[in-house]
This record gives structure tokens, C-alpha cells and sequence, in this order.
């Protein structure tokens, strides 16, 4: 038996300022002690530094998540049959993948049971987004929750309060002590909260770019590599794809305006684009991770099917009615929340879109009201933009960038001033973009570009 009672969380601030490693008895007292108010935040503010700087290995990696994941409750999905798959993005623009992957993988017989996050700062959240439709409510009972999933293949909820409770601590520390892009604390925040949600298989879009916090590829990977073998450690298989985030994924931006976007998608009308490319994508390693194919390529055949046959749409639609909603809005998108005004925003110059800055355009529907800086705020859901043009698309002179979706008017100057900082038109136009990266499983690894 170890004898906890004995630490010091001085000793083992030093240890790791000295770069050595936690056992799990320090990790354990350090995650208890601080949940339950008997560890300061100065002392756990420079333990999250000396992490960031010394970095940790992939043991101690692995005992800080189930530390974490024991600070709160853990979801029991044993009464859903089938082995439960989870997605989770790194954190986008644009991206409702979401919206059209857990439909698509639960008709093709996978069950998703997801809990999903509101928002915050430059990125969009799935459960502002599904609250943009009339009616739909996200929190449901348990027993409510898993009957749904039971009924109709998938349920997408609000986290739960209780769920990993150490990371919300630990999360708004890090905000605020620099200490958030640190790979072992971002992969055992993300891993916590998706163990302790149930999920017996996992994939993770772990994206690069000018939108995501990990900008560069090397980075990505590491950081997929890392959560892969924490998912292999504790007994979630684990898939990550390494996509990019030079540009918003889809369209839209902002929440009902992506819910459009993700239903013409799912109705084959929308853009051939990456957002419909990346959802097919993490649709076939989920119906993959849950057993419902033998390779990839079969999973990928599967989701197609599933989206051109409508059988993706339809899951949707009674997802909605299930959780409350107006499932009519799948076949009328007017349904859905509309801004007062469309107002565009033109090119000041001819030339080739040569980079756009994503996480400026995040900042810009946030402007617009789409999202929010702190927890507390109300944000307008029909509020927003859609990119006219894309990465390399050539444009002239008073060509239409983006329109704007706004309610109120007096925001279109910000919104517009900081848009065109966003996006650089230059006089060459520059080669492909490449949407995948490469993949990570616990069998190893592909590089695609
Ligand atoms: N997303 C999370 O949930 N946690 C992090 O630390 C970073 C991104
Ligand atoms: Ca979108």
C-alpha cells in the first residue's frame, strides 16, 4: 500500500520542474487533492507550468486521465447494445461534421450515444448548434438518453455537470496561466471526458492549421499519437485523423446556418467540398471502430450509401422529433432561425484567395453574435457567414466574398474590418490544399501528404 497521506504537493512541483516523472500515487493525490479545495491554485498553477515545460511521458499521460476521469461520475451505456462509438474534433470553424456523421454511422446500424460541448471563444459548439432548431432539447434524463439511442440509433446530449469535474478546475487555470497548447494536458482533457462518457471505441479529427490549436502538422501528430495510445492503455480503441484548418471546413459559420449546411449535405445538395469529404471520412472509421465493416473501404461504401439513399437525412429528422424538436426543418430549412439582414462583403482586389486566417473568421461570426467569450453568454442563433470563395479560388474586384447574416447592423463594420484582415488575396494562385493529413491507429500510422 502506498501511503498517499505522506505526500507533498511542494515535492512533487520540484519533480517535475526537474523533469523527472509522477508515479501515479503523486498524480492521483495532486487530481484529488485540488478537486476537493485542499491543493491552492498557486501550487497547482505551477505544476500545470512545469508540465507544460517538462512535458510528460505516455504512463503518466494515461494515470492523469483516469485520474481525472475518477474526480466525477462515469455514464454506464451498457444497457445500449453494440459497441458505442464517440467522435470528438480538436476544435473548428465551420465544422458540423457532427450533425452529418452521427446520422450517417446510425444508419448503417452503429449506435452513437454523444455528449457534446457549447462553444467557446473562436469555435462553434454541436450543442448551440442543435439548439438552433425549434424544440430540441439537450438535456435529457439517463434513462431517457439511453432509450433514444435504443429507439433510434443516436442521441446527441449536453455533457453532464459531474462528468470529469478536474477538468473543468484544471481547464480554466490553464486559460489563464498560458498553459493550455500542451500536449500532455490537452490529450488527457479531451481523453477523460470521453472515457468517462462511456464510449467503448473512439475517433478523434485532430486538426492543423491556422484554425486549430495545433498549427502544425509535427504537432498534430504527436498529439494523435499520444491520445491513440491512451485510448490503447485504457481499453478504448482509438482512430485519430489528422485534418486540416487553413479554411472553415464547411460554408457556414455560424449555428443555424451550419445546421442548414449539414442537411443540404445530408440531401445531396450541398457543397462537394471538405466538410462532406471529412464527415464521410470519420463516418467509415466509426462504423469501422463499431464493428459494422471488416475494412475502411467497405465503411466509406457504407456512408456514401447512407447519405445518397436519404437514410442519413431521415435518421436525423427523427433524432429531432425524438429530442423534441421540429423535424420538419429537414425539409424546410426556413423553419430554422433567419437574420434580419444579408449583406455581403466584396473583394477589394482581383487575384487568388491566398490564405485565410480561420480562427479570425471564427472571431467574426462570434462578433456577429454566433458565439461567445465567456460561459455565461447568450448568443444569437441565426446570426453568421457563408464563404463565397475558398482557398485558391481566383476573384475580381467587387466580387462577393461572404454574406453576412446579422440582426443587428451596427456589428457589420468590426465584422467586415477584421473579415478582410482574414482573407489574403494575392496576385499567383497557389497549388492544392490538402484536406487529410494521415491517420493514426493503435496499428500505426499513414501519411498522406
Ligand atoms: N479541447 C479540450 O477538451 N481540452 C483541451 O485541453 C483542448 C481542447
Ligand atoms: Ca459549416
Amino acid at each position: 500500500m502506498v501511503k498517499i497521506e505522506r505526500l507533498r504537493t511542494v515535492d512533487i512541483i520540484s519533480k517535475k520542474r526537474d523533469g523527472e516523472s509522477l508515479s501515479k500515487a503523486e498524480i492521483d493525490f495532486f487530481i484529488d487533492g485540488y478537486v476537493k479545495g485542499q491543493i491552492p491554485d498557486y501550487q497547482a498553477a505551477a505544476l500545470l507550468m512545469a508540465i507544460y515545460l517538462k512535458g510528460m511521458d505516455s504512463r503518466e499521460t494515461a494515470d492523469l486521465t483516469m485520474a481525472m476521469v475518477e474526480s466525477g461520475d462515469r455514464v454506464d451505456l451498457t444497457a445500449i447494445k453494440g459497441i458505442k462509438v464517440d467522435k470528438h474534433s480538436t476544435g473548428g470553424v465551420g465544422d458540423t461534421t457532427t450533425l452529418i456523421v452521427a446520422p450517417l454511422v446510425a444508419a448503417c446500424g452503429v449506435p452513437v450515444a454523444k455528449m457534446s460541448g457549447r462553444g467557446l471563444g473562436h469555435t462553434g459548439g454541436t450543442l448551440d448548434k442543435l439548439e438552433s432548431i425549434p424544440g430540441f432539447r439537450t438535456e435529457l434524463s439517463k434513462a431517457d438518453f439511453i432509450a433514444a439511442v435504443n429507439k433510434v440509433g443516436l442521441a446527441v446530449i449536453g455533457q453532464s455537470k459531474g462528468l470529469v469535474p478536474a477538468d473543468s478546475l484544471l481547464y480554466a487555470l490553464r486559460d489563464v496561466t498560458a498553459t493550455v497548447a500542451s500536449l500532455p494536458l490537452i490529450a488527457s482533457s479531451i481523453m477523460s471526458k470521453k472515457i468517462a462518457a462511456g464510449a467503448g471505441g473512439l475517433v478523434l479529427d485532430v486538426k492543423t492549421g491556422s484554425g486549430a490549436f495545433m498549427e502544425t502538422r509535427e504537432d498534430a501528430f504527436d498529439l494523435a499519437r499520444e491520445m491513440v495510445k491512451i485510448g490503447e492503455r485504457l481499453a478504448m480503441n482509438t482512430t485519430a485523423i489528422i485534418t486540416d484548418m487553413n479554411q472553415p471546413l464547411g460554408l457556414a459559420v455560424g449555428n443555424a446556418l451550419e445546421v442548414k449546411e449539414a442537411i443540404s449535405i445530408l440531401r445531396g445538395l450541398g457543397e462537394e467540398g471538405p466538410l462532406k469529404a471529412v464527415s464521410l471520412l470519420l463516418a467509415a472509421h466509426m462504423i469501422y471502430t463499431g464493428a459494422g465493416c471488416t475494412a475502411i473501404d467497405e465503411g466509406k461504401a457504407m456512408a456514401k450509401d447512407a447519405l445518397e439513399s436519404g437514410r442519413g437525412l431521415d435518421k436525423l429528422a427523427e433524432m429531432i422529433r425524438v429530442q423534441g424538436g421540429d423535424a420538419r426543418v429537414v425539409d424546410d430549412i426556413s423553419l430554422l432561425p433567419q437574420a434580419k439582414h444579408i449583406m455581403p462583403v466584396t473583394a477589394d482586389m482581383e487575384g487568388y484567395i491566398a490564405s485565410i486566417d480561420t480562427e479570425m473568421v471564427g472571431t467574426v461570426a462570434s462578433i456577429l453574435g454566433a458565439g461567445r467569450t465567456r460561459k455565461d453568454q447568450k448568443i444569437d442563433p441565426a446570426v453568421g457567414l457563408v464563404l463565397k470563395k475558398r482557398l485558391g479560388d481566383k476573384v475580381k474586384k467587387g466580387e462577393e466574398l461572404a454574406l453576412f447574416h446579422l440582426n443587428d447592423r451596427d456589428r457589420f463594420d468590426q465584422a467586415q474590418d477584421l473579415f478582410k484582415r482574414a482573407i489574403r488575396i494575392g496576385a499567383k494562385a497557389s497549388g492544392p490544399c490538402p484536406l487529410v493529413y494521415g491517420t493514426v491507429t493503435r496499428e500505426g500510422e499513414k501519411h498522406f501528404s
